[in-house]
């Protein structure tokens, strides 16, 4: 053919060309729609306490409680009610130690809060956090050697937690420790206990971030000595995300994640595009808690913020969306379906 080849809409513009048409009515927004939320893409957190009938409010993270293994698997279900097909549950416990033995428990936090959820929702989908911050007497996510979260020693202690989640009945472990190595040594531990059935979940491209802060209220978690530099990454770094996430899945991740999400929209896009696994992006804490006092004060419309929020960060390339406004969410989406 010879001539130069002309795009149908780059050789006209206004008046032949008018964006509007596309927008004039809900029927036709509809149609050229191009991201969808649905309640399918959900994770709700849940934070798992030992005892029974024991709700302990999260003033940081407004709707959320910390709660006993028979009130956690209460709000799975009401989750599963409204749609949600997946929880992530962090257990949390007054009982640490340098070695984070309550991490690995039979019965600890995390472990009861699985088991009660599976026997009252089969169906649910028991994502468990594995790091050992929650549990350590320091706060880091390591065990620490001469005041420095020591890697290899970390490994062996995040295997057994997340074996002992598994034998719980996690369908699914999520390191979060941002260790080296942390997804070979968990897949293989798996394997040897005869868990090869076990998804790994790997917070993949996890950044030292500011917005974890009511996170660490709930699970009195923050650092005693130092920060998380030293192994979370630097929120300056896009490229280093990449190397991240293949590195996860050539050691065996099944999903990988981005942590936080709303700031982090490029580097969803950018994984998205090295990556064909599952994509899950985590609304953090701290997101969440600045929409709800937003929206406290009056500031903001929460439903529609917080849905415009989700959309954007699954417009970037997010498949799932870990966030406390899962329950939230699906009822609003709920409603809107036509
Ligand atoms: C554990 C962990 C953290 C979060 C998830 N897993 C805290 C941290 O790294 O300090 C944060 C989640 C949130 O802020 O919602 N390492």
């Amino acid at each position: 053919m010879e001539g130069p080849t002309i795009s149908p809409t780059a050789a006209v513009g206004f008046p032949q060309v008018r964006m509007r048409r596309l927008r004039a009515g809900e029927g036709i927004r509809r149609m050229v729609r191009e991201t969808r939320l649905s309640p399918d893409r959900l994770v709700l957190p849940l934070f798992a306490i030992e005892g029974r009938d024991a709700s302990v409010p999260i003033p940081s993270l407004p709707g959320h409680s910390r709660l006993s293994p028979d009130l956690a698997a209460r709000a799975a279900a009401r989750a599963h009610d409204a749609g949600v097909p997946a929880v992530l549950v962090f257990g949390v416990t007054d009982r640490k130690d340098g070695a984070a033995s309550a991490a690995y428990e039979q019965d600890g936090p995390a472990q009861a809060a699985v088991a009660a959820i599976k026997d009252a929702v089969p169906e649910m989908v028991v994502v468990t956090d594995v790091c050992l911050c929650g549990y350590t007497d320091h706060g880091h996510c390591g065990v620490v050697v001469d005041g420095e979260v020591h890697n290899d020693l970390t490994l062996e202690l995040l295997a057994r937690t997340a074996v002992s989640h598994a034998d719980a009945g996690a369908d699914v472990v999520a390191p979060s420790d941002m260790m080296d190595g942390r997804v070979r040594a968990v897949r293989a531990a798996l394997d040897a206990e005869g868990h090869e059935g076990t998804g790994i979940l790997a917070y993949s491209a996890k950044y030292a971030s500011a917005f974890y802060g009511p996170f660490r209220e709930a699970a009195g978690s923050a650092p005693g000595f130092g920060d998380r530099r030293g192994y979370q990454m630097d929120p300056a770094n896009g490229r280093e995300a990449v190397r991240e996430t293949l590195l996860d899945a050539a050691e065996g991740a099944d999903m990988v994640m981005v942590k936080p999400a709303a700031a982090y929209l490029d580097v969803i896009a950018a994984v998205r595009a090295a990556t064909d696994l599952p994509l899950a992006a985590y609304h953090v804490s701290g997101e969440y808690a600045m929409l709800k006092a937003a929206a406290e004060r009056g500031w903001l419309d929460e439903r529609r913020a917080t849905l415009e929020t989700l959309t954007g960060i699954a417009r970037a390339g997010a498949d799932l969306l870990i966030t406390y406004a899962a329950l939230d969410a699906a009822r609003w989406l709920a409603e809107e379906a036509p």
